[in-house]
Order: C-alpha cells, then structure tokens, then sequence
C-alpha cells in the first residue's frame, strides 16, 4: 500500500488500534474514557531509521518498550501490551511498504469509561509516521533557548519516570510562552531551581571535555537518548556526568545541546539570549551527531544503553 496525503503531508494510512489495522482516522477512543477524563495514557515515541543495507529499523527499540512498562505500571495500566509491539511494528513497516525514515507512537490508553477511581483498561495504538530531521540539524540553525520560570513536577507532585500525556500540559504552557518570548525552545527547573530539561527534550552542556546532564533526580524523564549519549560519550572518551546544572553553569557552558527521539539533536547557540561560544554545532556535539548517525543507518554497532529505570526487571 501507497503512502496518502492529508494537508500536504504524506502520510501512510494504517494505525494499530486495539488489535486491528484502521485507518487513522478511525483509531478513536471514547469522550467519556478515563484517557480523556483523566489523562491516563502513556506513550513512547520509537524512530524508524531507512538501514544502509536496505530496509527499515526502529532505533533501540528494547529500553523504549522497557520505558513503556515501566510508565504503564505507574500509572496502573496493563504492562503486558507491550510484547506485541515489535511484531505490530513489523506488520505496519510490511503492509504499508514503508522504506524511509518514520517516527513510531505507541500508546497504551486507558479505554474504559469510569470515575476516577475506576480501574483500567488498556487499549494500544501504534502509529507511524514519516519523520525527517528537523531544521536544527537540516540547515543547522541553532535553537535559542530560553530558561523558563516554569517548573517540571516534582516525583513528589507526579512520577517523572511515567511518560504520560498529562505530564505534557505544563511544559505546553512554556514552550508556548518560550515562543511568545522569541526563544525557539526551552529548558524548565526544579522546583530547586535547578536546570531540569525542556518539554520532549533532554538538554546536555558541554564544559571542555565533559559532557553534562542534569540528574534523573532532577525531575527528568529518563531519555532513551540521554541514555545513548552519556554512554557513548564515554566510549568516545570524554567524561559523561549527571550532575546538578545551574543557570549559570548552561549560560557558561561550551556547547549546549537538546537531545531526544524527535528532536535527534537540537544544537543551542544561545542561552537566555547570551551567545554560547561553540555555536552550532561545538566539536563534541559533531561526534556525537555523527556517530548517532552512523549507528541509526546500520553503519557502527549500537551503543548499550542503561535507562536506570528502578523496580521490577523487564
Ligand atoms: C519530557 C521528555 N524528556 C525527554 C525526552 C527525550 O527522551 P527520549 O530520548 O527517550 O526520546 C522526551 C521525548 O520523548 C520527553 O518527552
């Protein structure tokens, strides 16, 4: 099957939706659900990466299905969904003959209508679509990046590790008042100050030869590629550390990045509106870029990835 076209986009026309293949538009889910009544619905975003050798592959797949669970049993739906979801994957890929490079959203919503004491049912969706590079690192234009007074929750007021849609409300309202602001994008704090990360996006610093990012105790969700790039900085022998960051310490730093399934790499060339002196992009941001890529397209193996996710074992 052929690729369609909604609003000049292309799009490819099948979801996953609660066992069956639909199309999109059919892949629905109740007003009265306690997805939409309460926000219960986690999700995970996959890249779908065209290989060297030919074909498709979505970028380590296991640590985000791990995620999954690890969101599902926070916030009390069925973590068992995510087993079907690498042979779903497959048969969107097959029936669809998708040969280039796509994002893949998985959710697992609560379905059932109920109060808010009511208990769970999961429904799964999976979507694909077509996602190229975004224009930070198409035409390497550099994000201006305010710091916003907006604060990511705390564990205590709700749990970062769960990738929920309710979590995104109010990083919406920053990133819309970033823009408001003039900033292309922006980083949110603690509720200590600290710098924490920007709405679906893990921001890292760079300081000569170490390579920084705030702590997942600093209410961060715990990013696939945050993950790769403090391993894989290591292995290209810089220091990796997860480590308090400071206004002062990101408007100071070298190099200032944004990192995550969308985004891929996002280079900063401005904090708050002070010029950073790597500009897009530093040195250290360019191996990491170029190496990602490499290992996106087949071409260097992947770099082991550890989550720190706590509880049970996936
Ligand atoms: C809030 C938030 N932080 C960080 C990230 C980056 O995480 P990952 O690299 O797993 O996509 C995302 C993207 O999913 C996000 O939504």
């Amino acid at each position: 099957m052929t690729a369609g076209s909604a609003d000049g986009h292309v799009v490819w026309p099948l979801v996953h939706h609660r066992g069956r293949l639909v199309p999109r538009d059919e892949a629905t889910l109740p007003v009265g659900s306690i997805a939409l009544r309460y926000g219960i619905s986690v999700f995970e975003g996959i890249r779908l990466y065209r290989q060297d050798s030919g074909g498709v592959a979505p970028w380590l797949p296991r640590p985000h299905l791990d995620r999954l669970r690890h969101s599902c049993r926070l916030m009390g739906l069925d973590d068992e969904c995510a087993a079907d979801v690498p042979a779903i994957i497959d048969e969107l890929v097959a029936v669809q003959g998708i040969d280039e490079d796509g994002y893949i959203r998985v959710a697992a919503s609560a379905a059932n209508s109920g109060g808010i004491d009511q208990a769970a049912v999961t429904a799964l969706t999976v979507t694909i679509t077509p996602s190229g590079r975004k224009r930070w690192l198409a035409d390497q234009v550099g994000i201006r990046l305010g710091i916003s007074a907006w604060q990511r929750p705390s564990d205590a007021v709700f749990p970062s590790a769960a990738k929920n849609i309710s979590a995104y409300a109010g990083p919406r309202l920053a990133l819309a008042q970033a823009k408001r602001e003039g900033y292309d994008s922006c980083v949110l704090r603690t509720a200590d100050g600290l710098i924490s990360e920007a709405p679906t996006a893990t921001v890292f610093l760079v300081e000569g030869e170490r390579v920084v990012t705030p702590r997942l105790s600093d209410h961060v969700l715990p990013g696939v590629t945050r993950a790769w790039v403090l391993a894989t900085a290591s292995a290209l022998g810089y220091e990796a550390v997860e480590d308090a960051v400071t206004e002062e310490r990101l408007t100071a730093a070298d190099e200032v990045f944004l990192c995550g399934t969308g985004i891929e790499f996002g280079p900063v060339h401005a904090v708050a509106g002070v010029p950073l002196p790597g500009r897009p992009s530093g040195p250290v941001t360019k191996a990491l870029v170029d190496e990602y890529f490499a290992q996106v397209r087949g071409a260097a193996v992947p770099t082991g990835v550890d989550l720190g996710l706590p509880g049970r074992r996936s």
